[in-house]
């Protein structure tokens, strides 16, 4: 089966894909300089190696020293509005420092990779639910570079045989129902742990609702929110599918196909945590397209993909056991 290099595996969705890997029966070593994320998000078996992932040094020696198969590729910078206002830092880190990971893996024989993409490949959408044959034209530099990686990829396969599966998340959400691993960035901007670590700060914590005209039921943005645990698992299946060399590279949605409003989420953390998120008002982000659903079908035939925790009702419940019992994140 060879070992398995996952970069960014002391983050978010790192941290899950690394304990099912684990879990599976493989070696794993995680590169990870913990600008985000925390050792104590990994299994003790697990040897992180606290670096820049694009060090071509310290990549050299590590493919040197282990039987890496696989490289699971997850850390970028991954926040929408920064990268409009600082493209020249997204495209350095996104692509540049991808390629160098890349051009590593190409020298020591990797076969295979397995690429955290996005739903912000697409843009604006033109019909909906969006698959995978839906236009790429991304709105904004996050999505542009992770784009320009995927096909880095493709013409990477097509020259020197090095396969690759892109999967391209929607809204990743929820918490490992262990509730022992989950979400918590120095700087948070996703919804769920907003509205839920706002909750824990107590009254004064006002979450903005960005824009409540757009052309959906409650004016406000609706999104697909596909749960972590699944992420992690089309992780395995993903790399499954590259270990029995069926798959030359291709690109693959995850999601639950279905949407739902902010204020439908905001319903729900009130349901779920019995207390009200307070809530303003404000005007749209640059930049945000009105609805974004997945058909995750591709994955599902391909690939074998099945969510098994699909339920917005899940996914809040568990990020609220993970939120209630580490209001500090790891420092809790
Ligand atoms: N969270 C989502 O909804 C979502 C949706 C689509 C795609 N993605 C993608 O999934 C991946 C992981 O996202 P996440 O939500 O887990 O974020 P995260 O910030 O929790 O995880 C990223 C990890 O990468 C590490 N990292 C960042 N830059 C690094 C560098 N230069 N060298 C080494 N390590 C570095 C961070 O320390 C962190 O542990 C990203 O590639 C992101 O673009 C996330």
């Amino acid at each position: 089966m060879g070992e398995v290099l996952v970069t960014g595996g002391a983050g978010y969705i790192g941290s899950h894909i690394v304990r099912r890997l684990v879990e599976t029966g493989r070696t794993v070593v995680v590169i990870d300089n913990l600008s985000e994320g925390s050792e104590k998000a990994l299994p003790g078996e697990v040897e992180l190696v606290r670096s820049d992932f694009a060090d071509r040094a310290r990549l050299d020696e590590l493919f040197g020293k282990r039987e890496i198969r696989h490289v699971i590729h997850m850390a970028a910078l991954a926040l929408v509005g920064d990268s409009v206002s600082d493209p020249a830092t997204y495209y350095r880190q996104n692509v540049v420092g991808s390629l160098a990971l890349l051009e590593a893996a190409r020298e020591h024989q990797v076969e295979g990779i397995v690429f955290s993409s996005t739903a912000a490949t697409y843009g604006n959408p033109v019909s909906l639910p969006i698959d995978e044959e839906h236009p790429t034209r991304p709105t904004n530099p996050y999505g542009e570079t992770k784009l320009a990686f995927e096909r880095a990829l493709s013409w990477y396969r097509n020259a020197y045989g090095l396969r690759y599966v892109a999967l391209r998340y929607f809204n990743a959400a929820g918490a490992h129902p262990d509730g022992d691993i989950g979400e918590f960035r120095r700087r948070e901007t996703h919804l769920i742990p907003r509205l839920l670590r706002g909750i824990l700060a107590g009254e004064e914590t006002v979450v903005p609702i960005f824009g409540t005209d757009y052309p959906t039921t409650d004016g406000t943005c609706v999104r697909d929110y596909v749960h972590v645990v699944d992420l992690a698992e089309a992780h395995v299946h993903a790399l499954r599918a590259l270990e029995q060399g069926g798959m030359e590279g291709e690109s693959f949605n995850l999601g639950n196909g279905e949407g739902f409003s902010v204020r439908e989420v905001v319903d729900m953390v009130g349901k779920v945590t019995g207390r009200r998120p307070k809530t303003e008002d404000a005007p749209r982000r640059a930049g945000d397209p009105p609805i974004l659903v997945a058909s995750a079908a591709r994955a599902r035939e391909r690939l074998g993909w099945q969510p098994r925790l699909p339920t917005l009702g899940e996914i809040v419940q568990t990020a609220w056991k993970w939120h209630e019992s580490h209001p500090r994140g790891y420092e809790s």
